[in-house]
């Protein structure tokens, strides 16, 4: 996975971010929002920022 890719362009967030926000403490759609900033504005990167949280949670829990 590209970590330094973009998923919210309002935000400019990265996957990397929502990866540093869950490895710190996040573990829903809502904490990240809050760490990052991401899908706050248009929503647009919504499900794609939900699909990165729930797979950083399990790599994270898996460990
Ligand atoms: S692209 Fe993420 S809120 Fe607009």
């Amino acid at each position: 996975m590209n970590l330094d890719k973009i998923v919210c362009n309002c935000m400019s967030v990265t996957s990397g971010m929502i990866k540093d926000a869950v490895d710190a403490g996040a573990s829903t759609l809502e904490e990240v929002q809050e760490a990052t900033g991401a899908s706050t504005v248009c929503g647009a990167c919504l499900e794609d920022v939900e699909r990165l949280v729930q797979y950083f949670v399990s790599e994270r829990d898996a460990k």
